[in-house]
């Protein structure tokens, strides 16, 4: 571990209940290729070198399993929230006062590459307060009514698809969630209510998330390098 990831760490929230997986436990606690995904989540990110300690946020009654799945790492383990922004501020609470880089990383992303993890602390550093690793959207996305009606076509160009994980200064993310008016799907959205800036980093495919058995097959397929030989 580098000398200046003592003063960086991450926040895991792993407390779903990956309902949309249909796996009938806790998404995090699903194994991928014989490791459960909150392992190789909290292994991407130490890998990466400038990540000090990770505290990982699970469903109350899985805290136990999930620090035995966890021996020999900087992790802390704490009990979750009813939706992510909850999660996210049980982890944050958890953090010591000398943190002055907070990552906040899905645990549903078990593939994402040390090196988002890297540009994204490196921004940070740099003197961005919010920092989020981005790609563009190649779909063409429309706007829809209830009835499922197009309602408009939306300038893609102009769009981003946002992974994790995403980086603050820990001040500014503590300020943020403080203020919080209503759960986000993700914590830049907080620093953005506040009107404070956040800086785009590039994000790699393979940070995707895994929600659905589809994704869930495709990781697989991929650390069985299958899909390399595909293609
Ligand atoms: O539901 P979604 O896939 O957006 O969740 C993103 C991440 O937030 C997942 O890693 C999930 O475990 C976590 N989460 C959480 N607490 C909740 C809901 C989701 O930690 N109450």
């Amino acid at each position: 571990m580098a000398a200046c990831a003592e003063r960086v760490a991450a926040v895991l929230p792993a407390a779903g209940s990956g309902a949309r997986l249909g796996a009938g436990v806790p998404k995090a606690f699903v194994e991928l290729a014989g490791v459960p995904v909150l392992v190789r989540a909290v292994d991407g990110l130490l890998d990466s070198g400038v990540v000090g300690h990770v505290v990982v946020v699970v469903p109350a009654e899985q805290a136990g399993a999930a620090s035995a799945m966890l021996p020999g790492r900087p992790v802390s383990v704490v009990p979750g929230g009813a939706d992510r922004t909850a999660s996210v501020a049980a982890g944050l609470a958890a953090l010591p006062p000398s943190v002055e880089v907070v990552l906040v990383h899905d645990a549903a992303r078990p593939l994402t590459p040390p090196a988002v993890v890297e540009r994204v602390v490196t921004a940070v550093r740099a003197g961005a307060p919010a920092v989020i690793p981005v790609l563009p959207v190649t779909d063409t996305i429309k706007q829809v009514d209830g009835d499922g009606t197009v309602v408009s076509t939306v300038d893609r160009s102009a769009l981003r698809a946002v992974q994790t994980p995403q980086g603050f200064r820990a001040g500014d993310l503590r300020r943020a969630h403080a203020g919080a008016p209503d759960p986000r799907t993700d914590d830049a959205g907080l620093v953005e209510a506040l009107g404070d800036p956040v800086t785009t980093v590039e994000g790699d495919p393979l940070a995707f998330k895994v929600t659905t058995p589809w994704d869930l097959r495709i990781a697989e397929l991929l650390l069985a390098g299958a899909v390399e030989r595909i293609g």
